[in-house]
């Protein structure tokens, strides 16, 4: 992306954040940013388009209006980021790199989610789920087939038990409906079981799960999906 081209976004981030960008880009990851398609509580979401004309998720977490402290409450317990200092940028950073790291723990476990493509500062690059369109999110896609597809969501948050994870913020939102298969999105609060507060986020993911499946009318109870998980 050239310079010129750059110029178009001034006053769309900030200029730290403006400079990741060009980084990113001139290493070759993206050369075209899009619209955003998200605006989030700490990040927005930009489709970009590579030289080669492939889709692509660029996440910017924002460095001013960020609930930092809330995400230095989460981060601070990960055993993987002892000792972060709280300092807004420096949590904003190690926020982004641990999403980044989780989605390749994930993806080693074969867990549907977005392959990680590169990051940097408060800048990460992710696989684009989706055929044209950004695939629906569970909760505005529901399943044909809410059985099955539940099932599938189960075997994923066993799978993650399994290598010792838990996504952390489960729900309708950050699960995608791609072609009626699940694909979790959004693991910036993963965390690993060494962590003191697995327990609690794992059984709030499962709760949010079964809440949900439960609202829809599967007739399901929170054991029986535990005991599936725990088997
Ligand atoms: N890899 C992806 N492919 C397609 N859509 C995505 C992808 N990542 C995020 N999105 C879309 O952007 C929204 C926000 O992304 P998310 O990572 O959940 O951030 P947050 O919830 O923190 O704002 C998602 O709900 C989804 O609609
Ligand atoms: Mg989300």
């Amino acid at each position: 992306m050239t310079k010129e081209k750059f110029k178009t976004y001034e006053g769309v981030f900030d200029n730290f954040t403006l400079r990741t960008l060009f980084e990113l880009s001139s290493k070759g990851h993206f050369e075209d940013l899009e619209s955003p398609i998200s605006i989030g509580k700490e990040s927005n979401i930009f489709t970009a388009l590579t030289k080669q004309g492939k889709r692509l998720i660029i996440k910017i977490y924002r460095l001013e209006t960020c609930d930092f402290n809330r995400l230095y409450e989460y981060i601070q317990t990960d055993p993987r980021f002892l000792g972060l200092k709280k300092n807004r940028r420096k949590v904003i950073f190690a926020w982004c790199q641990r999403e980044y790291r989780n989605l390749l723990n994930v993806r080693d476990a074969n867990v549907p989610a977005p392959i990680p493509i590169a990051f940097k500062n408060n800048v990460l690059i992710e696989e684009f789920i989706g055929n044209q369109n950004p695939a629906p999110k569970l909760k505005d896609q529901y399943p044909q087939k809410p059985k099955e597809f539940l099932n599938q969501v189960i075997k994923i948050i066993k799978n993650l038990y399994q290598h010792n994870l838990t996504h952390g913020d489960l729900s309708a939102f950050n699960i995608l409906n791609h072609n009626e298969k699940p694909v979790f999105i959004d693991f910036s609060h993963t965390t690993t079981k060494d962590n003191p507060r697995f327990r609690e986020l794992f059984e709030r993911d499962l709760k949010t799960i079964f809440n949900y499946f439960k609202k829809k009318g599967l007739k399901i109870t929170y054991e029986n999906l535990l005991k599936e998980i725990k088997k």
